[in-house]
């Protein structure tokens, strides 16, 4: 009986070393092992058959019948590793390197418009002198509006219609409050710009947004007068626009100022003479301005007697679209990559 079983596990050893040496394929090899490893495979058909056995004869049957599993499953094994030796060969003779390609461009985003715009004014002025400071945005009222000479009930509130956290306090719609903050301080002169966000509760358009950016400017020292104020806010529009660029200031009110003026630019694209960017006008309004006004600087702690001095404020996103010909300030807001890597 045994007899027969080890010749029949031989002819199965055999047809098995056979099937493996014919497979050129890792999946043919997979075929191989399931038709005689597997549940239903013919190894596994021999230990079924086991109850025919003698029982004295199993323990031995048994034994060969794992020999057999043993070498098959070291064949199968040893073929496989070869064919995917074998078929790693053949990839890496068939795949060309070219290390001479040039590599893939890592995209490293870009600054933003505004950013690009900031900077070209701080530049400027941290050139003439100014320093650069920054203001809360979440303000107190007091700052905002009171030590501007905005009391309450005052019809400038009214333009600025904010968004209030309580009574006392808002989100800033101006970066003016910076002034103050900074007067108090009392260190003199002064000389400084301060950039930041600032809101307003307004509806979305071409040219309004809820949140914009600002750049407050202001200058208090000894004999400061309109002049410096002028010179150095026509040095400023050349800078910007262009050594051509012609200024013009128009008289105008602001509570924290006085006199006020806003100043236009001549259209960089007509020279001032009139085209579809300036709408005709062949001028650009660009800012608001003025000397400090005397009560101002009294709540501040600053003696109008002894100090003068002038203040300005720009809107960023205004410079942006104008310097970079965006028109419409959505724009700006989206943060499309395609967009913004344009400038
Ligand atoms: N804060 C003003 C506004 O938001 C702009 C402004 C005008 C600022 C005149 C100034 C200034 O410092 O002197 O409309």
């Amino acid at each position: 009986m045994s007899d027969n079983m080890k010749e029949k596990l031989e002819q199965i050893l055999e047809e098995a070393t056979q099937k493996i040496q014919e497979s050129d394929a890792l999946e043919r090899l997979n075929d191989v092992r399931v038709n005689f490893l597997g549940k239903k495979g013919v190894l596994t058909g021999v230990l079924k058959s086991m109850k025919d056995v003698a029982k004295e004869d199993r323990p031995m049957v048994g034994q060969m019948v794992n020999e057999t599993r043993a070498k098959i499953e070291a064949h199968l094994e040893e073929t496989k590793a070869r064919l995917e030796a074998a078929l790693r060969e053949a990839r890496m003779a068939e795949e060309e390197i070219d290390v001479t390609l040039p590599a893939r461009r890592r995209e490293i985003g870009h600054r933003h418009p505004n950013t690009i715009a900031l900077e070209e004014v701080e530049r400027i002025f941290v050139g003439m002198g100014y320093e650069v400071v920054e203001g809360p945005e979440i303000e107190y009222d007091e700052y905002n509006f009171e030590k501007l000479n905005i009391p309450a009930n005052h019809p400038a509130k009214d333009e600025q219609d904010t968004f209030y956290i309580n009574k006392e306090i808002v989100l800033r719609t101006q970066t003016s409050p910076v002034q103050a903050r900074v007067m108090e301080q009392g260190k003199m002169p002064i000389r400084m710009i301060a950039p930041g966000r600032v809101f307003r509760s307004d509806e979305v358009d071409a040219t309004h947004s809820p949140s914009f950016h600002q750049i407050e400017g202001l200058v208090v020292d000894k004999n400061i007068t309109f002049a410096d104020l002028k010179g150095t806010l026509e040095e400023f529009a050349r800078e910007l626009f262009g050594e051509n660029t012609r200024t013009k200031f128009r008289p105008h009110h602001f509570p924290f100022t006085e006199p006020s003026a806003e100043m236009d630019v001549s259209c960089f694209k007509c020279g001032g003479r009139g085209c579809r960017f300036c709408k005709g006008e062949g001028w650009i309004e660009i800012l608001g301005c003025g000397m400090v006004h005397p009560h101002v600087f009294e709540m501040c702690g600053i003696d109008p007697e002894q100090y003068t001095g002038f203040a300005f404020g720009v809107g960023l996103e205004r410079i942006a679209l104008l310097k970079y010909e965006i028109d419409d300030m959505r724009l700006l807001y989206e943060n499309d990559y395609r967009f913004l890597k344009q400038f």
